[in-house]
């Protein structure tokens, strides 16, 4: 095995047993996928889901909110496969890309949702990202991101430098989307969420490193 895979190969190769491993062995997502559909606005009928894989927080947020129009956006196209089929029933705009590629366009969502997807890149690219989703938005409209985070800068330091180092030996461009985890602190992702021009950003769930923030347009 590879010291790091390209970043839809891990998921291609991992499709079939992804969704009992992310229930069952990483600690607080199923809390926390039914945490953040119960965040979701009453009002939602316009659904953003960056990089919604195989949709275990869509298998949640559609108990609640049936009718709902979802766009998800994810750059591994068995996962979205494995949604297509769970779902097919419902409505559902799936994008086989990169969401720092795919436009999104304006005022089109009243909320938008990432689980467990955004500890793998860099502040400047999340910071441009987060603008991009912010102005996708609703006025009004909400960000929902559920992610690995941690405490200390010293721990979120370290993971970069990890990468940074793995990705200099085996000569990966930066811009090439691998796997690695760079998860950051909670104060960080606010920051770059507060910088990205969302008015006021919250964290309102954690368990172990399973952490939900909500920003507000
Ligand atoms: C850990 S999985 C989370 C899937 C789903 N949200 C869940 O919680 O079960 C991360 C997902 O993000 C997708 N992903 C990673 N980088 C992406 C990018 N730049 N654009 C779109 N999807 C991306 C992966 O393909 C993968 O399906």
């Amino acid at each position: 095995m590879n010291e790091i895979e390209k970043m839809s190969d891990f998921f291609t190769s991992r499709v079939d047993t992804y969704d009992e491993h992310m229930l069952n062995d990483v600690e607080g997502c199923k809390e926390a996928y039914i945490k953040m559909a119960e965040l979701v606005p009453e009002n939602t009928e316009n659904l953003l889901d960056l990089g919604c894989g195989t949709g275990l927080e869509l298998d949640e947020i559609f108990k609640i909110y049936p009718n709902i129009e979802v766009t998800g956006i994810d750059l591994t196209r068995a996962m979205l496969d494995k949604l297509g089929e769970k779902h097919h029933d419902k409505k559902l705009n799936l994008i086989h890309g990169s969401y720092f590629d795919v436009p999104l366009g304006e005022s089109i969502f009243d909320c938008a949702v990432s689980f467990q997807t955004m500890h793998h890149f860099s502040h400047e690219a999340k910071t441009e990202l987060y603008t991009k989703i912010r102005q996708s938005l609703k006025d009004g409209g909400v960000y929902i991101e559920c992610d690995y985070m941690v405490e200390s800068q010293k721990e979120e330091d370290f993971w970069y430098a990890e990468n940074d180092r793995i990705r200099k030996k085996l000569g990966i461009a930066s811009g090439e989307f691998y796997h690695f985890d760079t998860p950051c602190t909670i104060d960080n992702q606010t920051a770059m969420l507060k910088k990205a021009g969302f008015e006021r950003a919250e964290k309102v769930f954690r368990i172990e490193n399973t952490t939900i923030i909500v920003a507000y347009k």
